[in-house]
Order: C-alpha cells, then sequence, then structure tokens
C-alpha cells in the first residue's frame, strides 16, 4: 500500500508540475531580453462599440507585458482615416500590421501597401475581402455567432410578425452573421410561421457604420407604417443597435419583443438582466486579442502560426484560426461574463 502511494504521488508530481513549468517557460523572448525591436503595429476600425475599447486595452496591456513595442491606430469607421493611419504606420516602421478593416474590399489595398514595405498584415475580427496576399485571418467563428443567435430566435419565438437587422454592408462580418441567423429563420418565414415586415434581404435591412441610431430609425418606421401588426421578435445583429431597437418599441409605447445581441456590453448586460433584452453573444475579445499579439509575435519572429481553418476571402483561402462563440442569457450572465471578469461586477450594479 505504502509503495503504491509513493508511485501515485511520484505520478501526481509528474502530472502536476510539468504542465505549470510548461506554462510558465517564456514561449517567445521578450523585446528587452534579446534586444529585439519588434514593432507591432495596430489599426482598429472604431472605438464606438465598448468592444473595440476592450480588444485595444488587452492588446496593448499584453504587448507591454512581453516587452514589445506596439502602436495603435483609431479609425473613427472611416475608411479614407484608416488608410491614412496604416500608411502613418507603416511610415514610422512597423514589423507586423494587425488590421480590423472598417470597409472589407477597399482594405485590399492597405495589404498591398502593407506588403509593398514587407510588413504582414493579420485581418483581426473582419476579414479583408479581395486581397490575393492577405497573410492570416483572426477571429470567431462569425456564421455560427448568426446562427446562435438564430436558433435562440427560433426557440424563443413561435410564431408571429418578426423584424430583421444586419450590421453594416461595408462589414463581412454583417454578411456572415445575417447569412448563419437565416439559416435558421429562413425555414420558420418559408413554412409561413413567422411574418416579416421590413424586408429580408441583407441590403434591405442593413445598417449603415453599425450606428444604433439608424437601427431605431429604420425600426421606428416600420412600425409607423405596420401599426396594426404585434411584434414579437425581432434579429438584431449587435447590442449596439439592439439598444436602438429596443428605444423605437418604448418609444412607440409597444412593449418591447424578444430582441437578440451581441458583443455582451454592459448596457446590453443590464438589459438582459431586466428582461428588456433576450440574449448576447459572448466573444472573449481578451482571447482575441492576445492571440493577436501571440500571432503577430510569432510572424515577426519568422516562425509558422498554427492556423484551425482556411476562410475563402473571395480571392484566396486565408490561413486563419477561428475562436467560439457563446450564448449569454439571464441565466448564465453572471457566472459567463461576471465572474470570469468580463463584466465589472461593480458597474453592473
Ligand atoms: C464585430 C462586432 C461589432 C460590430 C460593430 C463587427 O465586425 O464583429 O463585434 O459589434 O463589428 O463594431
Amino acid at each position: 500500500m505504502k509503495k503504491f502511494s509513493k508511485i501515485m504521488i511520484a505520478a501526481l508530481i509528474v502530472l502536476l508540475v510539468i504542465p505549470v513549468l510548461g506554462g510558465c517557460a517564456p514561449s517567445e523572448p521578450t523585446a528587452q531580453e534579446d534586444g529585439k525591436t519588434l514593432v507591432i503595429g495596430v489599426s482598429l476600425p472604431t472605438q464606438r462599440e465598448e468592444r473595440w475599447v476592450k480588444d485595444k486595452e488587452a492588446m496593448v496591456a499584453y504587448a507591454e507585458e512581453l516587452g514589445y513595442e506596439i502602436k495603435v491606430q483609431i479609425a473613427d469607421a472611416d475608411q479614407a482615416q484608416q488608410t491614412q493611419q496604416v500608411e502613418n504606420l507603416l511610415t514610422q516602421g512597423i514589423d507586423v500590421l494587425i488590421l480590423a478593416p472598417h470597409d472589407a474590399s477597399a482594405s485590399a489595398e492597405l495589404i498591398k501597401k502593407a506588403h509593398e514595405e514587407n510588413v504582414p498584415v493579420i485581418s483581426y475580427d473582419r476579414l479583408v475581402t479581395s486581397s490575393d496576399s492577405l497573410d492570416y485571418y483572426l477571429s470567431f467563428d462569425n456564421e455560427a455567432v448568426g446562427r446562435l443567435q438564430g436558433e435562440y430566435f427560433v426557440d424563443t419565438v413561435e410564431s408571429g410578425t418578426i423584424m430583421l437587422f444586419a450590421g453594416a454592408p461595408t462589414d463581412n462580418n454583417a454578411k456572415l452573421f445575417f447569412q448563419g441567423a437565416m439559416s435558421v429563420i429562413q425555414p420558420k418565414i418559408d413554412s409561413g410561421d413567422y411574418k416579416v415586415i421590413g424586408g429580408t434581404e441583407f441590403q434591405q435591412v442593413a445598417t449603415d457604420n453599425w450606428v444604433p441610431a439608424n437601427a431605431q430609425n429604420r425600426a421606428s418606421n416600420i412600425l409607423t407604417a405596420n401599426a396594426d401588426e404585434d411584434v414579437v421578435g425581432v434579429l438584431a445583429p449587435n447590442d449596439g443597435t439592439a439598444g436602438g431597437i429596443i428605444e423605437a418599441f418604448k418609444a412607440a409605447g409597444l412593449a418591447v419583443p424578444v430582441v437578440t445581441g451581441q458583443d455582451s456590453e454592459l448596457a446590453a448586460v443590464k438589459r438582459i438582466r431586466s428582461g428588456e433584452q433576450a440574449m448576447t453573444i459572448f466573444k472573449d475579445t481578451r482571447a482575441l486579442a492576445k492571440a493577436a499579439i501571440d500571432m503577430a509575435i510569432t510572424i515577426g519572429n519568422g516562425d509558422t502560426v498554427e492556423t484551425n481553418g482556411m476562410v475563402d476571402n473571395g480571392s484566396i483561402e486565408v490561413k486563419s484560426v477561428l475562436l467560439e462563440p457563446k450564448v449569454v442569457t439571464q441565466d448564465n450572465f453572471q457566472e459567463m461574463l461576471v465572474d470570469s471578469g468580463y463584466i465589472n461586477a461593480d458597474e453592473l450594479n
């Protein structure tokens, strides 16, 4: 028996200590340690949605923790501004570019410019389309985001009149979210369970620049034009637009129907807690930001990045890493968002 437990203890030590040692071993040398001067450039499209603020904070904190220099530029949902900022970054001298494009196809030009300076590019969260030389794509499985919204919707809204919204036409993600959601919702429209007011085509239901006020105005107009309809559900692509849509119902003096969302913004989590918004999607931007920096360092050091898929950007198959989105409801927001520290408990209360 004694012998047995000694063996067990030895085995336990091996099991417990080896992963710990592995976890502590510095995976990459830091700039200070080895005198390398790898500079990471980041170009983000906006800070309007809370998530992009979190992406930025997490990238800067992690790059600095590892000792790498990071230069971040933010465009205010404006392609001309983003182009100029990327040019500035290239002039200043960066070794890798992490680019979340405002305009998916117009940004192919930015990849060309980066490559002229021998700077590899990671398309971050949003895919750069029509580029025949994009190096990597790092995002969530965006079609799955839409599918999760759609599945929640059809599970919750059995039948009746519904409204559909999508994100910005310039953002490839918006198309994927809508495609994913409609793969589940369309059969219920075809079967006659749902009657849609306000249109079903992406271009008809898209929200320019993802602006919540645009979604709110469109919702108000549809409600006014269909005053005799009792709307039971609204597919909203993200929390910002969900907020606008919910305001439109309130302003019209109507009960708020089932409204979906995405991003796990603080305001949305408050609405989910109070029952005003039905669900959101959790995409852990901390994990995405960290993965982007790790990827940038790996590429910058000339090493090969491990990927988990290939995504067609309309021109080539891009080596991709896609993380998993999760559904958040009243039942799990505490555990998933508050306990994990994604949402600050003090701010929620
Ligand atoms: C992102 C969403 C975000 C939206 C508006 C999308 O590309 O994936 O998380 O809500 O842009 O910024």
